[in-house]
Protein backbone atom coordinates (compact mmCIF):
# COMPACT_ATOMS: atom_id res chain seq x y z
CA UNK A 1 0.00 0.00 0.00
CA UNK A 2 0.98 3.38 -0.54
CA UNK A 3 -0.05 6.49 1.36
CA UNK A 4 -0.09 9.78 -0.52
CA UNK A 5 -1.33 12.54 1.22
CA UNK A 6 -3.89 10.07 3.47
CA UNK A 7 -5.33 8.12 0.34
CA UNK A 8 -4.14 4.61 0.02
CA UNK A 9 -3.47 2.86 -3.12
CA UNK A 10 -3.06 -0.66 -3.53
CA UNK A 11 0.24 -1.53 -5.91
CA UNK A 12 0.72 -4.75 -7.69
CA UNK A 13 4.09 -6.23 -10.14
CA UNK A 14 5.55 -9.09 -10.59
CA UNK A 15 9.20 -9.79 -10.52
CA UNK A 16 11.40 -7.55 -12.77
CA UNK A 17 8.76 -5.81 -13.89
CA UNK A 18 10.27 -2.19 -11.93
CA UNK A 19 13.90 -2.04 -11.16
CA UNK A 20 13.02 -0.40 -7.49
CA UNK A 21 10.05 0.98 -5.56
CA UNK A 22 10.56 4.36 -6.98
CA UNK A 23 9.83 3.23 -10.18
CA UNK A 24 6.97 1.46 -9.49
CA UNK A 25 5.19 4.13 -7.29
CA UNK A 26 6.15 6.67 -10.49
CA UNK A 27 4.33 4.57 -12.97
CA UNK A 28 1.53 3.34 -11.51
CA UNK A 29 0.85 6.76 -9.84
CA UNK A 30 2.99 9.50 -10.88
CA UNK A 31 3.16 11.58 -7.80
CA UNK A 32 3.97 15.44 -8.53
CA UNK A 33 7.56 15.87 -7.84
CA UNK A 34 8.48 12.60 -7.18
CA UNK A 35 11.84 10.71 -8.33
CA UNK A 36 13.02 13.73 -10.04
CA UNK A 37 16.77 12.22 -10.35
CA UNK A 38 14.98 9.19 -12.20
CA UNK A 39 16.63 6.71 -9.49
CA UNK A 40 20.29 7.85 -8.92
CA UNK A 41 19.77 8.62 -5.06
CA UNK A 42 20.45 12.57 -5.29
CA UNK A 43 17.54 14.49 -5.23
CA UNK A 44 15.80 12.83 -2.50
CA UNK A 45 12.26 13.42 -3.62
CA UNK A 46 11.36 10.17 -3.68
CA UNK A 47 11.44 9.99 0.07
CA UNK A 48 9.44 7.74 1.89
CA UNK A 49 8.58 6.40 5.40
CA UNK A 50 8.95 2.80 6.09
CA UNK A 51 6.38 1.11 8.90
CA UNK A 52 8.47 -0.01 11.96
CA UNK A 53 10.01 -3.32 12.04
CA UNK A 54 9.77 -4.25 8.09
CA UNK A 55 13.33 -5.25 7.40
CA UNK A 56 14.61 -4.38 3.44
CA UNK A 57 17.89 -4.33 1.32
CA UNK A 58 20.60 -1.97 2.91
CA UNK A 59 22.07 1.43 1.89
CA UNK A 60 24.10 1.93 -0.90
CA UNK A 61 26.21 4.69 -0.65
CA UNK A 62 24.27 7.60 -2.57
CA UNK A 63 21.59 6.63 -0.22
CA UNK A 64 23.69 6.95 2.98
CA UNK A 65 24.95 10.61 1.25
CA UNK A 66 21.63 12.15 0.48
CA UNK A 67 19.64 11.09 3.60
CA UNK A 68 21.36 11.64 7.04
CA UNK A 69 21.56 9.35 9.63
CA UNK A 70 19.36 10.62 11.59
CA UNK A 71 16.29 10.31 8.35
CA UNK A 72 17.20 6.16 7.96
CA UNK A 73 17.17 5.87 11.84
CA UNK A 74 13.45 7.18 11.83
CA UNK A 75 12.38 4.62 9.06
CA UNK A 76 12.78 6.91 6.04
CA UNK A 77 14.21 5.42 2.85
CA UNK A 78 15.01 6.98 -1.03
CA UNK A 79 11.94 4.57 -2.56
CA UNK A 80 14.67 4.34 -5.28
CA UNK A 81 17.16 2.28 -3.95
CA UNK A 82 14.71 -0.51 -2.50
CA UNK A 83 14.81 -3.11 -4.68
CA UNK A 84 11.25 -5.26 -5.57
CA UNK A 85 11.53 -8.53 -4.09
CA UNK A 86 10.16 -10.08 -1.76
CA UNK A 87 10.71 -8.12 1.04
CA UNK A 88 8.41 -5.45 -0.10
CA UNK A 89 5.41 -7.44 -0.38
CA UNK A 90 2.51 -6.44 1.68
CA UNK A 91 4.12 -3.27 3.48
CA UNK A 92 2.60 0.12 3.32
CA UNK A 93 4.42 2.65 2.10
CA UNK A 94 4.08 6.95 3.18
CA UNK A 95 5.41 9.17 0.52
CA UNK A 96 6.96 12.32 2.19
CA UNK A 97 6.66 15.67 0.43
CA UNK A 98 10.29 16.64 -0.11
S1 LIG B 1 14.74 9.44 -7.49
FE1 LIG B 1 16.16 10.91 -6.82
S2 LIG B 1 16.78 10.20 -4.89
FE2 LIG B 1 15.37 8.73 -5.56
Amino acid sequence: MVNIEGAMYHLETYPNEYRNLMMLIYDKLGPEDFGDCLGMGKCGTCLIEIEPGIQLNSFDRNEDTTLTKAKLDKGLRLACQILIDEHINGITVKIISP
